[in-house]
């Protein structure tokens, strides 16, 4: 067995199969079951989106309902394998009617980093890249006329001291990259402008990249859930669980956690860069040198509960897997996605949404109970219970919190008795 499997990008998936056999532990049914879960994108295609594909690795897509986002309904898909984050998002939306949620996201401007070493006189470079300003955005502008087109671009330089071991001049190219995620665009404009900026600095080029901290790509979102709906002792447990991760990275990680449940099910759903999200938005919970939660809560005049996200979203609607992964079309087309705003506003809308659904269960009837409903009827599966068997062992098992394979079987033996009697 080796995994330096020479040439392995040249093959086609049966050959590919037949290596990957020669070479594991793989069992002919495992390797079967490879075989057939391509089917779920095709070789073609995902041979195409990534390099030595052997298979499709599938999600549950589900739909999370409720949603009424700036007066419009939404039905939202999520692609996630965790239990009970659909019907939390679904359950918060609709305890949010009949208003719904309110959302706004900013411009769509994203930031590309140069890094200058061997600059030998910082204050003399800042002038001259500065002063050049014009010229650099022209050159950025040059190497993307879709973009332009589209009324987006390169619209400013930002000049940065970083000290570090070492001290650099890091420039800031801020770029309107419209309904794309842009980091193509970025980093062809940074790698364009990079010779120009060692001429003016006197100074290498060395990092040309975007950086995922989106800060100028702000989306806000804000619900209101009324007293007389969730209760208005409750609205003072959800602010004492707010307030625990507010004060304390601990508790702080977890809910940030719960908002990522629902904001990356979408971002995967419709084909975007999930990982990008999650840097950004850990990122942005501690710009203010303390991690912080992503969603804040109060109380207003009424004593009903509201609930605000802020999240730095680079999601496009264009370009990459939104275009070429078939569901991601049909998710964006379920939607009615007209943009990348209007994409970055749902996104928020179901983070606040997970998050208002945890912090409720948490702070009332804890997360269990609800986890254990599906968990116990896994569990009746596991045990042997037959389709018309499942409810009634998970539901005794839930009921008597005692939900374990061994009890499952011990009611499964006793149903049986008794109707054999
Ligand atoms: C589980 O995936 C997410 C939660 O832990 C989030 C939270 O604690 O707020 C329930």
């Amino acid at each position: 067995m080796t995994s330096q499997l020479a040439g392995f990008y040249n093959l086609n998936l049966e050959d590919r199969l037949n290596e990957l056999k020669r070479n594991s532990e793989l069992t002919e049914e495992e390797i079967q079951l490879l075989r057939h879960s391509i089917n779920a994108l095709g070789f073609e295609l995902s041979n195409r989106m990534v390099e030595n594909v052997v298979s499709c690795f599938s999600l549950p897509l589900g739909i999370a309902l409720n949603f009424k986002i700036n007066g419009t309904e939404r039905i939202i898909p999520m692609a996630i394998e965790e239990p009970s984050v659909i019907a939390g998002a679904s359950k918060a939306a609709k305890l949010a009617l009949p208003k719904g949620f309110t959302a706004k996201a900013s411009e769509q401007i994203m930031i590309g980093q140069i890094q200058l070493v061997n600059v030998k006189n910082f204050q003399k470079a800042k002038k001259a890249i500065l002063k050049n300003k014009k010229n650099i955005l022209k050159l950025a502008n040059a190497q993307d006329k879709t973009l332009i087109q589209a009324g987006g671009g390169a619209k400013n330089i930002e000049v940065r001291e970083v000290k570090g071991k070492q001290a650099f001049l890091v420039i800031h190219l801020l770029v309107d990259v419209r309904d794309a995620m842009g980091a193509n665009a970025i980093n062809t404009m940074c790698e364009a402008i990079s010779s120009k900026l060692e001429e003016l600095s006197g100074g290498e080029a060395r990092l040309r990249i975007l950086t995922n901290l989106a800060i100028h790509r702000i989306v806000e979102a804000k619900a209101i859930w009324k007293k007389e709906v969730i209760g208005k002792e409750n609205i003072n447990k959800i602010l004492q669980v707010y307030y625990f991760a507010d004060a304390d990275i601990f508790r702080a990680t977890t809910n940030n956690k719960g908002i990522m449940n629902g904001v990356d099910a979408v971002v995967i759903a419709t084909g975007n860069d999930f990982r990008a999200t999650e840097a950004a938005c850990h990122a942005y919970a501690s710009l203010s040198g303390q991690y912080k939660p992503l969603a804040k809560y109060s109380k207003n005049k009424n004593g009903d509960l509201v609930g605000e996200i802020e999240l730095p979203l680079a999601l496009g609607i264009v370009g990459g897997a939104t275009r070429t992964h078939p569901l991601a079309k049909v998710c964006l087309k379920l939607m009615k996605i007209k943009s990348a705003k209007e994409l970055s506003e749902i996104v928020a809308c179901v983070g606040l949404a997970q998050n208002f659904a945890a912090i409720y269960a948490l702070a009332t009837e804890g997360i269990q109970r609800g986890h254990m409903k599906l968990h116990a009827n896994n569990i009746a599966v596991l045990a042997g219970a037959k389709p018309n068997e499942i409810k009634r062992v998970s539901e005794k098992m839930v009921k008597e919190g005692n939900v374990k394979a061994d009890r499952a079987k011990e009611i499964l033996r006793e149903l049986r008795k008794n109707k054999r009697k």
